[in-house]
């Protein structure tokens, strides 16, 4: 593995947590020939180190990250002299990174939280207080296969907060080289209330531990993540909450699809996402590796933007007991049955 790229050399990209989202990016860019810096540890470092990095598009062609395009590092003073850092750790993991950055990066470096919920962004402003740090939004899946291999398993676009910032445009122009659909959007937050409507699929995903393609075939899991949507589309209208487009589809329209007997949603989900047979939610694999989950800032968001406009929640609510329940017992998924599952969340 190649020693950091020289500081300020060539427009370089630093990512702090690679994991599976971090080494999939990370590993597209140096694939298309830009310099990356990836902070590692623990088992994806291992990897890396035994196996190189390898990324997986979602048409299944693999390639090899050139080793001389990437660094993998221990700490975020690597990142100091990159133009751009990507935050890609769990949300429960931003205070700890933030710190980390904060002490690593000059004033005025730009930073963008690659990473689901609604507040990454903010949490990491608070140490940030000399850099810039905006909102994005992973608008794809990504698998980790084990052996410095992650693959891309859904379609969907890389959103980026928009900035007057001067590195901007040359990250876009990276990431686009790389492959990736950039939309800069000036609205963020309405976007990442999209996608946490999306997001709220995960909790059934780890509760099922059935693959995407499954767990959207089957009308029982559809009928609970229809209810489970709909119920945070309520809350967030009482709320006066605003969503803005992020993929094909407005997400108002998801419960209603959702609903539609099963070959004809087949027909209209095809045309909104392209899905890997293998594809997890992340939710599913943190149970899976005994990790905490993001469920507190998914649907534990509903929950509490529904406390905050005197509604309730109690489909979110129950959910996020249950992924709880989950994450204790630090036995994987439960492999609950969409029957199962609908008893329990919609007492049905
Ligand atoms: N995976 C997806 O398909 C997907 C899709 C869209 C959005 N997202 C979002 O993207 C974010 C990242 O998800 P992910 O699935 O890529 O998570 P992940 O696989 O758990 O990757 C995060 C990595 O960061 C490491 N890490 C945490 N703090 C660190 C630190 N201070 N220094 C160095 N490494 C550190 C973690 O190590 P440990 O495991 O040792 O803690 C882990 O390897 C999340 O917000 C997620 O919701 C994920």
């Amino acid at each position: 593995m190649s020693t950091p790229p020289a500081p300020g050399h060539r427009f370089t990209v630093g990512v702090l947590g690679a994991g599976s989202i971090g080494c999939y990016v990370g590993g597209a860019l140096a694939a298309a020939g830009t310099d990356v810096v990836l902070v590692a540890r623990g088992r994806v470092r291992d990897e890396l180190a035994a196996h190189g990095l390898t990324v997986v598009a979602l048409d299944g062609t693999a390639r090899l990250a050139p080793t001389d395009r990437y660094a993998v590092a221990l700490a975020a003073d690597a990142l100091a002299g990159c133009g751009v850092v990507l935050c890609c750790v769990k949300s429960g993991q931003t205070a700890g990174a933030g710190a980390e950055l904060a002490a690593a990066l000059p004033p005025g470096a730009l930073v963008v939280s690659a990473q689901n919920g609604l507040h990454n962004a903010e949490a990491l402003r608070g140490p940030l207080r000399d850099q810039t740090v905006l909102g994005g939004i992973v608008g794809f899946n990504v698998r980790s296969l084990g052996d410095g291999t992650f693959r891309r398993a859904t379609s969907g676009p890389l959103v980026i907060e928009a900035s007057a910032h001067a590195a901007l445009p040359a990250a876009a122009a990276a990431l686009r080289a790389a492959g990736f659909e950039v939309e800069v959007a000036a609205d963020i937050r309405a976007r990442q209330w999209s996608k946490l409507v999306m997001n709220l699929n995960n909790a059934v995903s780890a509760l099922s531990g059935a693959p995407t393609v499954e767990l959207l075939a089957s009308a029982g899991y559809r009928r609970v993540i229809a209810a489970v949507m709909g119920e945070a589309l309520a809350v967030m209208r009482a709320a006066g909450v605003r969503t803005a487009r992020v993929g094909p589809l407005p997400v108002r329209l998801f419960p209603a699809l959702l609903g539609l007997p099963t070959p004809l949603f087949r027909v209209l989900a095809r045309a909104q996402l392209k899905v890997d047979p293998e594809a997890r939610s992340s939710m599913w694999e943190d149970l899976a590796r005994g990790r905490t989950t993001e469920v507190d800032q998914l649907n534990g968001e509903i929950v509490r933007l529904a406390e905050q406009a005197g509604v309730d929640a109690p489909v979110n609510r129950r959910l996020v007991a249950l992924v709880r329940a989950a994450e204790a017992a630090g036995a994987g998924s439960p492999k609950l049955s969409a029957e199962a599952l609908a008893a329990a969340v919609l007492g049905a």
